[in-house]
Protein backbone atom coordinates (compact mmCIF):
# COMPACT_ATOMS: atom_id res chain seq x y z
CA UNK A 1 0.00 0.00 0.00
CA UNK A 2 2.65 2.76 0.74
CA UNK A 3 6.06 1.87 -0.09
CA UNK A 4 8.97 4.48 0.81
CA UNK A 5 11.93 3.37 -1.04
CA UNK A 6 15.64 5.27 -0.55
CA UNK A 7 14.01 8.40 1.09
CA UNK A 8 16.79 11.62 1.68
CA UNK A 9 15.11 14.46 3.22
CA UNK A 10 16.98 17.27 4.75
CA UNK A 11 16.29 20.87 6.44
CA UNK A 12 18.27 23.63 4.59
CA UNK A 13 21.84 21.65 4.24
CA UNK A 14 21.54 19.16 7.31
CA UNK A 15 20.62 15.79 5.87
CA UNK A 16 18.08 13.88 8.45
CA UNK A 17 17.03 11.35 6.37
CA UNK A 18 19.25 8.87 4.67
CA UNK A 19 18.11 6.01 2.14
CA UNK A 20 15.19 4.66 4.15
CA UNK A 21 12.93 2.13 2.82
CA UNK A 22 10.16 1.08 4.75
CA UNK A 23 6.45 -0.57 3.90
CA UNK A 24 2.87 -0.46 5.35
CA UNK A 25 0.70 -3.44 3.55
CA UNK A 26 -3.18 -3.46 3.34
CA UNK A 27 -4.40 -3.20 7.02
CA UNK A 28 -1.17 -3.78 8.76
CA UNK A 29 -0.07 -1.69 11.78
CA UNK A 30 3.21 -1.02 11.30
CA UNK A 31 5.33 0.63 14.29
CA UNK A 32 8.27 2.90 13.41
CA UNK A 33 10.42 3.16 16.72
CA UNK A 34 12.99 5.28 17.55
CA UNK A 35 14.53 7.68 19.83
CA UNK A 36 14.64 11.57 20.19
CA UNK A 37 15.50 13.75 17.49
CA UNK A 38 16.00 9.61 15.39
CA UNK A 39 14.13 11.31 12.49
CA UNK A 40 11.09 9.25 12.90
CA UNK A 41 8.40 12.75 12.47
CA UNK A 42 10.68 13.85 9.70
CA UNK A 43 9.60 10.43 7.85
CA UNK A 44 5.58 11.14 8.19
CA UNK A 45 6.43 15.30 6.67
CA UNK A 46 8.02 13.50 4.20
CA UNK A 47 4.64 11.66 3.50
CA UNK A 48 2.13 14.13 3.76
CA UNK A 49 4.22 16.06 1.50
CA UNK A 50 4.77 18.41 4.16
CA UNK A 51 8.66 18.36 3.37
CA UNK A 52 9.57 17.48 -0.15
CA UNK A 53 12.18 14.55 -0.01
CA UNK A 54 15.57 15.34 -1.55
CA UNK A 55 15.84 11.76 -3.37
CA UNK A 56 14.16 8.63 -3.59
CA UNK A 57 10.36 7.06 -3.88
CA UNK A 58 7.40 7.50 -1.65
CA UNK A 59 4.31 5.65 -3.66
CA UNK A 60 0.69 4.39 -2.09
CA UNK A 61 -1.60 2.06 -4.19
CA UNK A 62 1.49 2.80 -6.98
CA UNK A 63 1.17 5.63 -7.85
CA UNK A 64 3.91 8.41 -7.20
CA UNK A 65 3.34 11.00 -4.18
CA UNK A 66 6.61 12.14 -2.89
CA UNK A 67 6.54 15.92 -3.70
CA UNK A 68 2.97 16.08 -3.98
CA UNK A 69 1.53 18.96 -2.07
CA UNK A 70 0.14 18.01 1.30
CA UNK A 71 -4.02 18.50 -0.02
CA UNK A 72 -3.54 15.80 -2.71
CA UNK A 73 -1.81 13.47 -0.29
CA UNK A 74 -5.06 13.93 1.68
CA UNK A 75 -7.37 13.45 -1.34
CA UNK A 76 -5.22 10.25 -1.90
CA UNK A 77 -6.12 8.87 1.23
CA UNK A 78 -3.48 9.63 3.72
CA UNK A 79 -4.37 11.46 6.77
CA UNK A 80 -1.75 12.46 9.83
CA UNK A 81 -2.42 12.86 13.47
CA UNK A 82 0.44 15.10 14.49
CA UNK A 83 2.90 14.98 17.10
CA UNK A 84 1.80 16.71 20.30
CA UNK A 85 -1.77 16.63 19.17
CA UNK A 86 -2.23 20.16 17.80
CA UNK A 87 -5.79 20.63 18.16
CA UNK A 88 -7.50 23.39 17.61
CA UNK A 89 -7.42 25.01 21.47
CA UNK A 90 -10.21 28.13 20.75
CA UNK A 91 -12.61 25.81 18.31
CA UNK A 92 -14.94 23.48 19.62
CA UNK A 93 -14.91 19.48 19.80
CA UNK A 94 -17.23 19.81 16.82
CA UNK A 95 -15.41 22.30 14.91
CA UNK A 96 -12.15 20.69 15.31
CA UNK A 97 -13.83 17.18 13.80
CA UNK A 98 -15.58 19.30 11.02
CA UNK A 99 -11.72 20.91 10.37
CA UNK A 100 -10.93 17.17 9.27
CA UNK A 101 -13.04 16.93 6.82
CA UNK A 102 -12.12 20.02 5.06
CA UNK A 103 -10.18 19.00 2.21
CA UNK A 104 -13.18 16.30 0.95
CA UNK A 105 -16.43 17.10 0.14
CA UNK A 106 -19.62 15.11 1.28
CA UNK A 107 -21.39 14.46 4.57
CA UNK A 108 -19.66 15.05 7.60
CA UNK A 109 -22.25 14.10 10.31
CA UNK A 110 -22.45 10.41 10.10
CA UNK A 111 -18.53 10.64 10.18
CA UNK A 112 -18.59 12.52 13.60
CA UNK A 113 -21.21 9.79 15.34
CA UNK A 114 -18.98 7.46 13.94
CA UNK A 115 -15.87 9.26 16.00
CA UNK A 116 -18.21 9.62 19.30
CA UNK A 117 -18.95 6.13 19.23
CA UNK A 118 -15.16 5.19 19.00
CA UNK A 119 -14.20 7.94 21.89
CA UNK A 120 -17.83 8.22 23.41
CA UNK A 121 -16.11 10.97 25.88
CA UNK A 122 -15.96 13.72 23.52
CA UNK A 123 -19.69 13.57 22.45
CA UNK A 124 -20.42 14.83 25.94
CA UNK A 125 -18.30 17.91 25.02
CA UNK A 126 -19.35 18.58 21.40
CA UNK A 127 -19.92 22.17 21.86
CA UNK A 128 -17.36 23.14 24.08
CA UNK A 129 -13.63 24.39 23.53
CA UNK A 130 -10.83 22.34 22.86
CA UNK A 131 -8.70 23.65 24.85
CA UNK A 132 -10.60 22.52 28.56
CA UNK A 133 -9.87 18.48 27.16
CA UNK A 134 -7.67 16.63 29.29
CA UNK A 135 -4.33 15.76 27.03
CA UNK A 136 -5.69 12.66 26.80
CA UNK A 137 -8.92 13.35 25.52
CA UNK A 138 -7.48 16.11 22.80
CA UNK A 139 -5.09 13.40 21.54
CA UNK A 140 -8.86 11.47 20.77
CA UNK A 141 -10.05 14.33 19.21
CA UNK A 142 -6.72 14.77 16.79
CA UNK A 143 -7.46 11.22 15.78
CA UNK A 144 -10.93 11.98 15.38
CA UNK A 145 -10.11 15.00 13.60
CA UNK A 146 -7.66 12.49 11.26
CA UNK A 147 -10.07 10.23 10.63
CA UNK A 148 -12.67 12.83 9.30
CA UNK A 149 -10.61 13.03 5.97
CA UNK A 150 -11.85 9.16 5.76
CA UNK A 151 -8.23 7.87 5.02
CA UNK A 152 -7.23 4.50 3.97
CA UNK A 153 -3.44 5.08 5.31
CA UNK A 154 -3.36 6.63 9.16
CA UNK A 155 -0.11 8.12 10.00
CA UNK A 156 -0.21 8.42 13.74
CA UNK A 157 2.92 10.38 15.36
CA UNK A 158 3.84 9.73 19.18
CA UNK A 159 -0.24 9.30 20.97
CA UNK A 160 1.14 8.15 24.08
CA UNK A 161 3.30 11.37 24.39
CA UNK A 162 2.81 12.44 27.91
CA UNK A 163 -0.21 10.81 28.77
CA UNK A 164 -0.67 8.51 32.07
CA UNK A 165 -0.64 4.99 31.73
CA UNK A 166 -4.49 4.28 31.63
CA UNK A 167 -4.99 7.02 29.18
CA UNK A 168 -2.39 5.05 26.90
CA UNK A 169 -4.36 1.65 27.55
CA UNK A 170 -7.28 3.71 26.26
CA UNK A 171 -6.15 5.29 22.67
CA UNK A 172 -3.97 2.19 21.66
CA UNK A 173 -6.72 0.05 22.73
CA UNK A 174 -9.00 2.46 20.29
CA UNK A 175 -5.96 2.37 17.63
CA UNK A 176 -6.64 -1.25 17.49
CA UNK A 177 -10.31 -1.12 16.91
CA UNK A 178 -9.78 1.32 14.19
CA UNK A 179 -7.20 -1.24 12.68
CA UNK A 180 -9.87 -4.35 13.11
CA UNK A 181 -12.17 -2.07 10.80
CA UNK A 182 -9.79 -2.24 8.04
CA UNK A 183 -7.29 0.24 8.38
CA UNK A 184 -3.66 0.93 7.67
CA UNK A 185 -1.71 2.02 10.17
CA UNK A 186 2.06 3.88 10.26
CA UNK A 187 2.46 4.25 14.12
CA UNK A 188 5.19 6.84 15.82
CA UNK A 189 6.45 5.71 18.75
CA UNK A 190 8.75 6.07 21.75
CA UNK A 191 7.16 3.86 23.36
CA UNK A 192 8.37 0.72 21.92
CA UNK A 193 6.74 -1.83 24.18
CA UNK A 194 3.40 -0.38 23.41
CA UNK A 195 4.05 -0.08 19.69
CA UNK A 196 5.62 -3.42 19.26
CA UNK A 197 2.24 -5.23 21.01
CA UNK A 198 0.02 -3.60 18.86
CA UNK A 199 1.87 -4.29 15.56
CA UNK A 200 2.50 -6.85 13.28
CA UNK A 201 5.93 -5.25 11.96
CA UNK A 202 8.03 -2.45 12.96
CA UNK A 203 11.40 -0.60 12.07
CA UNK A 204 14.10 1.02 14.33
CA UNK A 205 15.60 4.29 13.02
CA UNK A 206 18.36 5.73 14.28
CA UNK A 207 20.29 8.72 13.43
CA UNK A 208 18.04 9.01 10.14
CA UNK A 209 18.80 5.61 9.02
CA UNK A 210 17.13 2.08 9.28
CA UNK A 211 18.85 0.57 12.11
CA UNK A 212 16.75 -3.17 12.29
CA UNK A 213 13.46 -4.42 11.25
CA UNK A 214 11.57 -7.32 11.55
CA UNK A 215 8.06 -8.62 12.63
CA UNK A 216 6.73 -7.49 16.22
CA UNK A 217 8.34 -10.67 17.98
CA UNK A 218 11.64 -10.69 16.90
CA UNK A 219 11.97 -6.97 17.54
CA UNK A 220 10.82 -7.88 21.24
CA UNK A 221 13.74 -11.07 21.41
CA UNK A 222 16.53 -8.52 20.51
CA UNK A 223 18.93 -8.12 22.32
CA UNK A 224 19.61 -4.44 21.01
CA UNK A 225 15.68 -3.11 21.18
CA UNK A 226 15.23 -4.73 24.80
CA UNK A 227 18.44 -3.15 26.17
CA UNK A 228 17.59 0.46 24.79
CA UNK A 229 13.62 0.67 24.03
CA UNK A 230 12.36 -1.88 26.31
CA UNK A 231 14.69 -1.19 29.41
CA UNK A 232 15.64 -4.64 29.97
CA UNK A 233 19.20 -4.32 30.52
CA UNK A 234 21.76 -7.26 31.09
N1 LIG B 1 12.05 22.15 11.13
C1 LIG B 1 13.28 21.69 11.38
N2 LIG B 1 14.38 22.39 11.01
C2 LIG B 1 15.64 21.92 11.23
N3 LIG B 1 15.91 20.74 11.84
C3 LIG B 1 14.86 20.01 12.23
C4 LIG B 1 13.49 20.43 12.03
N4 LIG B 1 12.67 19.49 12.53
C5 LIG B 1 13.48 18.51 13.01
N5 LIG B 1 14.78 18.82 12.84
C6 LIG B 1 15.94 17.98 13.22
O1 LIG B 1 15.86 16.79 12.46
C7 LIG B 1 16.18 15.66 13.25
C8 LIG B 1 15.03 14.68 13.22
O2 LIG B 1 13.90 15.29 13.81
P1 LIG B 1 12.50 14.55 13.98
O3 LIG B 1 11.57 15.56 14.53
O4 LIG B 1 12.13 13.89 12.72
O5 LIG B 1 12.86 13.46 15.08
P2 LIG B 1 11.90 12.49 15.91
O6 LIG B 1 12.47 11.13 15.77
O7 LIG B 1 10.51 12.72 15.51
O8 LIG B 1 12.15 13.01 17.40
P3 LIG B 1 11.15 13.12 18.65
O9 LIG B 1 11.09 11.76 19.24
O10 LIG B 1 11.80 14.09 19.54
O11 LIG B 1 9.82 13.58 18.14
C9 LIG B 1 16.49 16.18 14.64
O12 LIG B 1 17.88 16.29 14.77
C10 LIG B 1 15.84 17.55 14.67
O13 LIG B 1 16.55 18.43 15.49
MG1 LIG C 1 8.89 13.36 16.47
Amino acid sequence: MLRIEGLCASYGERLVLENLSIEVGKNEIVSLIGANGAGKSTVLKSIMGLLRPTSGSISFDGAEIGGRPVNNIVRSGISLCPEGRRVFGNMTIRENLEMGAYVRTGPVLSDIEHILELFPVLGERLNQPARVLSGGEQQMLAIGRALMARPRLLLLDEPSMGLAPIMVDRIFEVVKSIWSQGMSILLVEQNAAMALDICQRAYVIETGRIALQGNADELKANKMVSSVFLGRGE
